[in-house]
């Protein structure tokens, strides 16, 4: 992904992928979030993105949605397919930097991504992401992100679109112990909310929603071969 944005970058950036300038006020999110991944695997920042991203992402994402560039996730086989429809409904649409509101969104993750690496040394080298719709009834059962030594995929992010939400329409991120599986949070879905936990650590799900739900999911990859195995489907 950085490639791509760095194509993307005007004349007279060179090839400078990593941002120089890093705010304040995300520099201090992103130490609250290497914090929470050390604690206890995941952390959320509620209002982590600005307001006016959040809005230009969302407005992308109905108009992608409205010309029906959204796929539902994992297609396969028939009997792939089923199954795979009974553990998630969502349908989904990778961003590629094409917008100046993506390039923003990816950004700022890489600056996420390099305090992440500066203080845990993870060598987290890039970010995968998609946006995500949950129409009304979608959900996604309790899963992992990755599994041990068969994904490149360590730390996922997730952020949200959606201006309003309530608890009874549904569509919750629900967070389980990774040892026991008890219930430990349960995250409204709520524009420029970011949650981060440990891919291969934290078992999570959606709860079925009653509204649409925006979202972006994102991993951030470990560089190394992993052979003929690769991640789960998305
Ligand atoms: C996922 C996922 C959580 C959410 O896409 O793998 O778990 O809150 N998403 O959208
Ligand atoms: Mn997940």
């Amino acid at each position: 992904m950085d490639m791509q944005q760095s194509e993307l970058l005007p004349i007279g950036t060179g090839l400078l992928t990593e941002p120089s300038v890093t705010s304040h006020v995300s520099a201090h999110y992103n130490s609250l979030i290497v914090e929470g991944l050390v604690s206890q695997g995941w952390a959320v920042i509620p209002d982590y993105l600005d307001p006016q991203l959040c809005e230009e992402l969302r407005a992308e994402m109905l108009r992608y949605h409205e010309q029906d560039q959204f796929r539902k996730a994992g297609i396969g086989p028939v009997e792939e397919r089923q199954r795979n429809e009974a553990i998630r409904r969502d349908k989904i649409c990778w961003l590629e930097g094409a917008t100046p509101a993506q390039r923003k969104y990816f950004e700022l993750m890489a600056e996420l991504r390099q305090q992440i690496n500066r203080e845990l040394f993870l060598g987290l080298f890039d970010l995968e992401a998609h946006y995500a719709v949950y129409e009304p009834g979608d959900f996604y059962r309790i899963h992992l992100d990755a599994f041990r030594g068969r994904s490149s995929r360590v730390v996922t992010v997730v952020s949200y679109f959606n201006p309003h939400w309530r608890e009874e329409d549904g569509g919750l991120l629900n967070i389980y112990d990774s040892d026991d599986r008890t219930l430990v949070s349960q995250i409204l879905p709520l524009s420029g909310t970011l949650v981060c936990f440990l891919s291969e650590m934290i078992p999570h799900e959606v709860t079925p929603t009653a509204q649409l739900r925006c979202s972006i999911a994102g991993w951030f990859r470990r560089n190394g071969s992993t052979g003929e195995l690769v991640d789960p489907p998305t």
